[in-house]
C-alpha cells in the first residue's frame, strides 16, 4: 500500500519533469514591433532566458527585411553573407537547436550597420528540473515523553499526547531516574489491565529512546509496582509518513504564434 503510494507520487514527478522539458518557449523577436529598424534588440534580449528547444520568430514585411544567421565576426562587422543563405519569409521561425552564442542580422541595405537590426543571444542547454526526493527525511522528531516532567507518577500522559502528531520515524524518549521506573511496550489489553510483561522486556536505562518504526496504535506502561494503575501509561497513534510538499514545476511561458502582421 505504502509502496504503491510512493510509486504514484514518483510517477507524477517524472511526468511533471517530462512535461516541463518538452514545453519550449516561442520568442517573437522585438515582440509586437517585430524585426524592424531602430529597435534595440540587445535590450529586448536582456533578461530573457533562451534554452535549447525554444524558438525565435522573426516577423517583418517580406521583402523589406531578411534574416541571416552569422558568426560573431560577421555580426560585429555587419558583413552581408550570400543572399542564398537568407531567411526571407517575413515569418521566419528558428529553433534554437544547440546551446551557445547565436548571432542574427538583417542583410538588407545598411539595416545592420545603421538600423540596429542585429540580435545576439546566448542559448542555454536544457536542464532537467531536479526530481524531487521521495525518500523520507533522515531524522524525525524526538518527543520527550512528559516534556520536562519526564516519565513520572502523577502526570497525565494522555493529555500530553493530545494534539501531537506522531509519524513513523519519530522517536519517543522516556526520561526518568534509573531504577525508579521502567518502560514496557505492550498491547491494548495489557495497557487496559496494567498487565506487566516479564521483566526482561523492560527498558530500564533512564533515557529510553523508542523509534516509532510502524504506523498504528502503540501502548507504553511503567512496570514498577502499581505505577501503571497510578497513571504511568501512554497511548499514542502513529501515522504513516505522508507525501512531502513538492516545489511547483518550473514555470514555462508559451507564447501563441501570432499570424504575420503587415
Ligand atoms: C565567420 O563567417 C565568415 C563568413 O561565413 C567566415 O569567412 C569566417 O571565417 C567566420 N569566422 C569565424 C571565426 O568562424
Ligand atoms: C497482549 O499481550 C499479552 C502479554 O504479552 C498476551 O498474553 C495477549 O495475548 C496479547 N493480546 C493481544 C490481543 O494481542
Amino acid at each position: 500500500m505504502a509502496t504503491n503510494k510512493w510509486s504514484i507520487i514518483f510517477l507524477i514527478a517524472i511526468v511533471a519533469a517530462l512535461a516541463t522539458s518538452v514545453s519550449a518557449k516561442v520568442f517573437i523577436v522585438g515582440d509586437h514591433k517585430g524585426w524592424t529598424l531602430n529597435f534595440d534588440y540587445q535590450a529586448w534580449a536582456n533578461g530573457k532566458k533562451f534554452v535549447v528547444g525554444d524558438k525565435l520568430v522573426f516577423q517583418y514585411a517580406a521583402g523589406k527585411h531578411n534574416v541571416f544567421r552569422v558568426n560573431g565576426t560577421v555580426f560585429q562587422q555587419c558583413m552581408i553573407p550570400p543572399a542564398i543563405e537568407a531567411l526571407t519569409s517575413g515569418y521566419d521561425v528558428i529553433t534554437l537547436a544547440t546551446p551557445g552564442r547565436k548571432w542574427y542580422i538583417c542583410g538588407v541595405g545598411k539595416h545592420c550597420e545603421l538600423g540596429g537590426m542585429k540580435l545576439f543571444i546566448n542559448v542555454l542547454p536544457q536542464s532537467m528540473p531536479p526530481v524531487p526526493s521521495v525518500s523520507p527525511p533522515p531524522s524525525g522528531k524526538v518527543f520527550v515523553v512528559g516534556d520536562d516532567k519526564g516519565w513520572t507518577l502523577n502526570f497525565d500522559y494522555q493529555a500530553w499526547a493530545t494534539g501531537k502528531e506522531f509519524v513513523v520515524g519519530d522517536r519517543l524518549a522516556f526520561r526518568y531516574p534509573m531504577g525508579k521506573h521502567n518502560v514496557f511496550g505492550v498491547n491494548g489489553t495489557s495497557f487496559q489491565q496494567c498487565t506487566i510483561p516479564s521483566s526482561n522486556e523492560a527498558r530500564t536505562s533512564g533515557y529510553d529512546v523508542i523509534t516509532l518504526a510502524t504506523p498504528g496504535r502503540k501502548w507504553y506502561i511503567c512496570g514498577v509496582g502499581k505505577h501503571c494503575e497510578m497513571g504511568m501509561k501512554l497511548f499514542i497513534n502513529v501515522v504513516p509518513q505522508s507525501a512531502y510538499a513538492y516545489p511547483p514545476p518550473p514555470y514555462h511561458r508559451t507564447r501563441k504564434l501570432a499570424p504575420p502582421k503587415f
